[in-house]
């Protein structure tokens, strides 16, 4: 097993490694160690030396990657298209509000006619657990699919970056007490940081309502905690969550007045943490209900600028490992 660190210096970095050839990113539980530190090593090139650190080859200039997002996203849509733009790859952005979807057009259909127009990655986020998969079987070996979210599953370049933004701190994860706080059941972040966060040796604590903490969360080996205060002691990181109102149904939560006494994450409850703790959120946040003002904006703490600007590294270096590391059939000359 190869040792993760953030290690700038390690001879293991980049062209040493070798990706597996995975064609598809769908989530962090596909992933082995050795696949995530490939990424985590493209993507420290990027974070310090921009794109010019491991230039595209020229014979992918051009290539076309889709992004295709079926909800809502500011962050994860933009760096990954401007990561692709600065990896000179052409990027097109298909508005489900006015694509064919709103004629009826399946997932997969749309998928395939993409992939024989010949772009040779198709970015995809979506409402419904399992709609990667579907795109996966469409278009066959003519091109890669990345999640970009789905549903309450899954969130792989989240977590990764979660991780990766983590790592900047540590030399490794191994024994990290994390502590998840929030909306654990509607959460594809949760999940994906779950997976990834254990295969990096980390402990993984939940704490939130009993009605948006999932039954099965002890089976996949999480700890879960009814209070935050159970979940931050001697921790070295916490993850907000954001409350996801939009896909609340009622009654899950007595109040949101309620919500914020028991589990906003303040200055207060983070001092329970160990010396040094750190805080993320995936954005967007909801101030002051998951995390209070000045906790957010207190840079002695909070980590999100560092999550937002190494996620678009690791999306340039999802991008190039995808193009320059897997084999795809030609649909057209691009
Ligand atoms: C998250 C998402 O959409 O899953 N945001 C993100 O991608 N950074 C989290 C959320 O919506 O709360």
């Amino acid at each position: 097993m190869m040792k993760v660190t953030d290690s700038s210096k390690s001879t293991k970095s980049g062209p040493n490694l070798t990706w597996s050839g995975r064609r598809h990113i769908i989530d962090t539980s596909d992933l082995t160690l050795d696949e995530v530190e490939y990424l985590f090593s493209i993507a420290r090139r990027y974070r310090d030396g921009g794109p010019a650190a491991l230039p595209l080859p020229q014979e992918f200039h051009g290539q076309g990657v889709a992004n295709v997002f079926y909800e809502n996203s500011t962050r994860t849509r933009s760096s990954f298209e401007f990561a692709g733009k600065v990896l000179r790859l052409n990027v097109v952005n298909i508005d489900s509000k006015v694509s064919s979807v709103n004629k009826g057009e399946s997932i997969e259909d749309t998928g395939r006619n993409l992939a024989a127009m010949g772009f040779k990655i198709i970015i995809q986020r979506h409402s419904a657990a399992g709609a990667c998969n579907l795109l996966v079987q469409a278009v066959g070996d003519k091109a890669c699919i990345i999640n970009a979210g789905e549903g309450a599953s899954s969130h792989p370049s989240q977590a990764l970056l979660d991780a990766m933004t983590m790592l900047e701190c540590r030399d490794n994860l191994r024994g990290a007490k994390i502590a998840i706080i929030g909306d654990i059941t509607h959460s594809r972040v949760a999940r994906s940081n779950l997976w990834l966060l254990q295969l990096l040796g980390a402990e993984v604590h939940f704490a939130g309502p009993p009605t948006l903490m999932p039954s099965y969360l002890r089976e996949l080996g999480a700890h879960v905690h009814l209070r935050p205060e159970e979940a931050i002691k001697a921790a070295d990181f916490v993850m907000a969550l954001r409350l996801q109102l939009e896909r609340q149904q009622s009654g899950l939560i007595p109040s949101i007045d309620e919500y914020q006494r028991v589990f906003r994450i303040d200055h207060e409850r983070l001092a329970l943490g160990k010396p040094g703790i750190k805080v993320l959120h995936p954005q967007p946040m909801n101030r002051d209900i998951e995390i209070t003002y000045s906790l957010a904006d207190d840079q002695k703490f909070s980590l999100m600028d560092k999550q937002v600007s190494n996620g678009f590294a690791l999306r340039m270096a999802i991008l190039y490992t995808l193009l320059t590391q897997t084999k795809l059939t030609q649909t057209n000359k691009l």
